[in-house]
């Protein structure tokens, strides 16, 4: 008879629990579908060029609207092609006015990439073939380091690249 008892609040136990971790489970899927790093868009990774986005006079920062800015980027290893500035020399930081929100569309011509700013939302993995994409909104000042943290070779490490956000 006691056995029986222990067998059933087992069972409630049980059932509780996978109730209550598929709760979880669906809302994890809810929240990560609210904040979406898309890999919808694919793209030719032997060709980027191709694609409007990042053909070279559209790589890096671009003003969309008076608080909204595009960053088009080509991960290859082992940098971040922002494009380049008056002189000709590779764009290495990037600055946005604070309270900007700003779509990073990103894009890899070798392996899998990182790209992850650092004290940010801003986290996606860089497939070949796909373009990932998140949009961000920036409302504290500062410098924030952008580095690649998927392990893509010898030079992994020396990927980075820095957002300064301005007052
Ligand atoms: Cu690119 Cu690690």
């Amino acid at each position: 008879m006691h056995l029986h008892k222990y067998e059933k609040l087992w069972l409630i136990f049980g059932v509780s629990s996978l109730i209550v971790f598929l709760t979880v489970l669906g809302i994890g899927a809810f929240y990560k579908g609210m904040h979406p790093p898309s890999h919808l868009a694919t793209i030719d990774p032997q060709n980027v060029e191709a694609h409007e986005a990042f053909k070279e006079e559209n790589l890096g920062l671009r003003q969309l609207d008076e608080d909204k800015y595009i960053v088009s980027v080509i991960a290859s290893a082992f940098n971040y092609n922002l494009g380049k500035d008056e002189d000709g020399a590779s764009v290495n930081n990037i600055r946005i006015p604070v309270g900007s929100t700003v779509v990073f569309q990103v894009t890899t011509t070798d392996v899998v990439h990182g790209f992850q700013l650092a004290g940010t939302n801003v986290n996606m993995m860089v497939e070949p073939g796909y373009i990932s994409s998140l949009e961000t909104e920036f409302n504290k000042p500062g410098t924030y380091t952008l580095l690649c943290n998927e392990y893509c070779g010898t030079g992994h490490h020396y990927m980075a690249a820095t957002v300064e956000v301005y007052q």
